[in-house]
């Protein structure tokens, strides 16, 4: 079994106890907890932003990954950092060529980052800048709502990004982000993943905690 991470996503969850779903997913063998920020302007889905994250913070000690689909995500990095999460990703399609200083930014408010492709955006947008991610996200439906079918060409991105990787031997995280289930979830970590979102796998799932057991085999 290879070390693979299991982060589910609380797009997924009841907002209206957000505290207890964190809570079970910590007792459930969660990795991480993927908290997805949308603003209505970058996605077409409006979920949460700081306030969560800074109450969820108080509710697991469980790292949490905070990906950014939001325009001008430069704008409110800092107070991300403050509200307690552990790794930033922002989009390529909202920092473009300023993609490079917003990972910078984000390293120096002391947490990790990392860079996001939507499904239309080729490997080649990032490619320079991987080596200063501690995580790249390959988007595997296009982002603002769970449940969506997974997109196969994210498979071929996951090789060339793992490739790259291997290349630098640099200790950098691949995260898969949306569609995965039970089924695909192989051909996904055997194509380089080690990061797994998983929203509707996990929180459709009558157990959870053996969800997440399935999905790292
Ligand atoms: C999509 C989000 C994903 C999504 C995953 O915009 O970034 O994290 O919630 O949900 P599933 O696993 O149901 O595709
Ligand atoms: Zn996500």
């Amino acid at each position: 079994m290879k070390n693979v991470k299991i982060a589910p996503s609380i797009l997924s969850a009841d907002f209206a106890k957000m505290g207890e779903e964190v809570e079970s997913l910590e007792r459930s063998g969660a990795d991480v907890v993927h908290c997805d920020v949308m603003d209505g302007v970058f996605v077409n889905n409006i979920t949460f932003g700081l306030k969560m994250v800074e109450d969820i913070r108080k509710r697991t000690s469980l790292p949490l990954d905070c990906h950014l689909m939001i325009v001008e995500p430069e704008k409110y990095v800092e107070r991300f950092a403050k509200a307690g999460a552990d790794i930033i990703t922002v989009h390529y399609e909202a920092c473009k060529e300023n993609l490079a200083e917003v990972l910078k930014l984000i390293k120096s408010t002391g947490v990790k980052c990392g860079a996001v492709i939507n499904p239309g955006t080729p490997v080649s947008a990032i490619k320079d800048v991987i080596p200063l991610c501690d995580m790249v996200l390959v988007m595997s439906v296009f982002p603002g709502f769970g449940g969506q079918k997974f997109i196969p060409s994210a498979l071929d991105k996951l090789r060339e990004i793992r490739a790259t990787i291997d290349e630098l031997g640099l200790p950098i995280d691949l995260e898969i982000d949306g569609g995965v289930n039970f089924e695909n979830v192989s051909e996904i970590i055997s194509a380089g993943a080690n990061v797994i979102v998983a929203g509707s796998a996990v929180f459709n799932a009558e157990d959870r905690a053996e969800a997440i057991k399935r999905l790292k085999m």
